[in-house]
């Protein structure tokens, strides 16, 4: 595969967040939470489905591949968007993310 065959927005290297940390990005007229974990991105609707709380503004908890919302604590499973701590049980959006020829893409559809 090559950059040219990915679907996606393609991330620019200032934009990347460092392991352990995570950024927004903008996927078309979204605002995705972008993670990394090691070498693996994850990207995430940005907004808690709780109540709208900012996930970026929240904490990574890479053991646990998930985000913590900074309002009341709610957690969301960083591969699948799915809510693994109240208050918060509705899911977010999880969208692709693919590494091709150093370059990274975040899909614009969920997942
Ligand atoms: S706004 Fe995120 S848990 Fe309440």
């Amino acid at each position: 595969m090559t950059a040219r065959e990915v679907s996606g927005v393609r991330v620019g290297p200032a934009d990347l967040p460092a392991d352990g940390e995570m950024t927004p990005v903008q996927v078309g007229d979204r605002e995705v939470l972008l993670a990394r974990i090691g070498e693996d991105y994850f990207a995430v609707d940005n907004l808690c489905s709780h109540a709208e709380g900012w996930l970026d503004m929240g904490f990574l908890v890479p053991e646990l591949c998930q985000v913590r919302c900074p309002l009341h604590e709610g957690r969301f499973d960083l591969r699948t968007g799915e809510a693994t701590h109240e208050p918060a049980t509705e899911p977010i959006a999880a969208f692709t993310v693919t590494v091709v020829d150093g370059g990274v893409f975040v899909g614009t559809e969920p997942r």
